[in-house]
């Protein structure tokens, strides 16, 4: 199987893999593994001997992953996990590298059904982990206007927030709000026409915001932030691609944060950026950022 397939391209395959220092012997953590492309290339290059260790919440992407996985065999070990809880079963100062390639696959974005994509019809789910019993129709459905704002200001940056919050709350009183084309049509209809983008659909920061605040994105990266790079041997590195500016605002603070603590060392000053030629292979990879630093 090659590392595009299954719909999902991984991003800046070369450059992690350079970071990541692949080699025979190591053990990766592969806190994302999605669809298990940078994981199979992680495996090739360390082969005969090298352990990928995989961490996915998504039973869709786990099935996927497995099988492009087979056949490393029990070089690939898969656990079905939230990737904060990655230092209850990797033990401290194990493992030689870590990525994290955060956001979305292709495999979850490209199901209707799952509720991600504002270009198709299909129910308000947007879970990552299906063994969540909370969906984004329950928060559209449930929370007040105050905080329907602060969700969609926080998580989505939305500058009409407070116009969004209100039309929500109202078109719920007629109906509840269950499908994703209604949403969508809420929104467009709140944001005033001559402030509608041409580039991005208006509905973008709404879908992003309540997509981040329902699986709990930022508290996720928060808490591997603060004590996933502990798993790392001295000398280990970590990878990091985001996808948005609040992800990686949070990369870079806590980087810079355990640098200045002489924990880790910086080893990308600037995040690096997927090359033009990257973004017009793959157009999913135009706002990946990574970033990656190395253990003391
Ligand atoms: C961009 S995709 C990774 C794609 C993968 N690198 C590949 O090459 O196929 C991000 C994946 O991370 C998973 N994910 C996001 N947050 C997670 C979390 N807190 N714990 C476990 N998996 C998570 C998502 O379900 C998604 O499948």
């Amino acid at each position: 199987m090659g590392i595009e397939g299954f719909g999902h391209v991984p991003v800046l395959v070369e450059e992690v893999m350079t970071f990541l220092r692949c080699e025979p012997g190591c053990t990766y953590v592969d806190a994302t593994l999605g669809g298990g492309g940078h994981a199979s290339e992680i495996l090739k290059r360390t082969a005969p001997d090298g352990i990928v260790i995989g961490i996915e919440w998504d039973e869709e992407a786990l099935s996927y992953a497995r099988n492009t996985l087979m056949p490393f065999g029990d070089r690939i070990k898969i656990f079905r996990e939230n990737f904060v809880h990655l230092p209850d079963f990797v033990g401290t100062e194990s493992a030689d590298g870590i990525l994290l390639d955060l956001g979305l696959s292709s495999i979850q974005v490209e199901k209707a059904e799952r509720g991600f994509s504002f270009r198709e019809e299909g129910p308000l789910d947007m879970r990552m982990d299906q063994r969540s019993n909370r969906t984004a129709a329950d928060l559209i459905n449930r929370l007040s206007s105050e905080e329907l704002e602060y969700t969609l200001t926080h998580y989505g940056e939305e500058r009409w927030a407070k116009k969004i919050a209100k039309a929500i709350v109202q078109e719920r009183e007629r109906d509840p709000i269950r499908t994703t084309q209604r949403l969508r049509k809420i929104v467009h209809r709140a944001i005033p026409g001559r402030f509608h983008s041409r580039r991005i659909d208006p509905a973008t920061r709404t879908f992003q915001a309540f997509r981040i605040r329902l699986n709990e994105e930022l508290d996720n990266l928060g808490k591997i932030l603060e004590t996933g790079w502990k798993v790392l041997k001295r000398g280990g590195r970590i990878c990091i691609i985001s996808f948005h500016s609040l992800e990686d605002r949070m990369v870079k603070e806590t980087f810079r944060r355990l640098d200045k603590q002489g924990e880790m060392r910086i080893l990308t000053k600037k995040p690096v950026v997927p090359s033009e030629e990257e973004q017009r292979r793959n157009p999913r990879s135009r706002s990946a950022k990574l970033r990656c630093a190395e253990r003391v």
